[in-house]
């Protein structure tokens, strides 16, 4: 699209703290709780790690996490809260700051967690299957994949055509009173291949009265349960479980969730091609 796609999360601190104020939801981490139950002292790596929601927790439970994300604020969020934990906590933790995209990630985990709607941060299918791709690199024979994202199958969700200009986040109003207000309007899609762009503005106040204003594109694709499924084939994993849901409902095509626990072919074992 000739124009670099910016992201709401680099722009300022505040926005890591409007995040951390509104997604306070832990079923998905309870879903990974019970999804690794009996396997002790994991090593995981966490891509698109944030302030770190899902992969603190994690290291709390006694896993050692690496966490990915290219943010300083959201990075910035996340050593602030590592550093109120105990140093025993923290010495198994690291953060790395890089584009998921551009660089390799470390390799050799157990797990791999793709959480917390992250394939919407991507906008096209080619760099959502090079996640997938890259997961399996990352991990050891045998090591599982978690993701978990919303899903829509079929056209392009009439929400994702319509051109009203929408509230979207960052929203709200940090400690210090730096206030954001931000909107996405569609400008374009392309319904047989599932793409839309977005027009975002964010405004933000300082307590002092002065105003900053950010205006970008940003493209995505949503995330379709079939197009998933083909690519963990594709790259080497077994699909073990699909949920539709935090509770483990089965996936259906109208399941709010498309969530999948795959496990990537253990060293020597003949896969057959399905
Ligand atoms: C919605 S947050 C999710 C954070 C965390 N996974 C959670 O569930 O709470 C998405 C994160 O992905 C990061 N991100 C988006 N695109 C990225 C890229 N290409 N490389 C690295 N990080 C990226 C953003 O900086 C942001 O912190």
């Amino acid at each position: 699209m000739g124009q670099a796609i910016k992201h709401a999360y680099d722009l300022d601190p505040c926005v890591a703290e409007l995040y951390d104020q509104q997604e306070t939801q832990t079923s998905d981490i309870e879903l990974l709780r019970r999804l690794i139950a009996a396997k002790q002292e994991l090593r995981i790596l966490e891509p698109f790690c944030g302030t770190g929601r899902i992969l603190l927790p994690l290291a709390a439970d006694g896993h050692s996490v690496d966490g990915l994300d290219r943010a300083t604020p959201m990075l910035d969020h996340a050593r602030a809260k590592l550093a109120c934990l105990t140093p025993h906590l923290q010495e198994r933790v690291r953060l790395l700051q890089m584009d998921i995209l551009a660089s390799p990630w470390p390799g050799g985990y157990d797990l791999v967690i793709l959480g917390g709607n992250c394939l919407y941060e991507l906008a096209t299918p080619h760099q959502q299957e090079t996640c997938i791709a890259r997961a399996a690199q990352a991990l050891r024979p045998g090591g599982y994949l978690f993701m978990d994202n919303d899903h829509m199958e079929g056209d392009l969700d009439p929400a994702w055509r319509n051109a009203d200009v929408r509230a979207a986040f960052p929203r709200g109003t940090c400690a210090d009173g730096t206030r954001i207000q931000a909107t996405r309007q569609t400008v374009w899609y392309d319904a047989p291949n599932r793409l839309a762009r977005f027009a975002r503005e964010i405004r933000i106040t300082r307590p002092d009265g002065s105003v900053e204003q950010q205006a970008y594109l940003e493209q995505k694709h949503p995330v379709s349960h079939d197009e998933l499924a083909g690519w963990l084939d594709a790259h080497g994993f077994d699909i073990r479980a699909t949920y539709g849901d935090h509770d483990q409902s089965p996936y259906t095509r109208d399941a709010p969730r498309a969530i999948f626990w795959a496990q990537k072919a253990p060293r020597n074992t003949r896969r057959n091609n399905r």
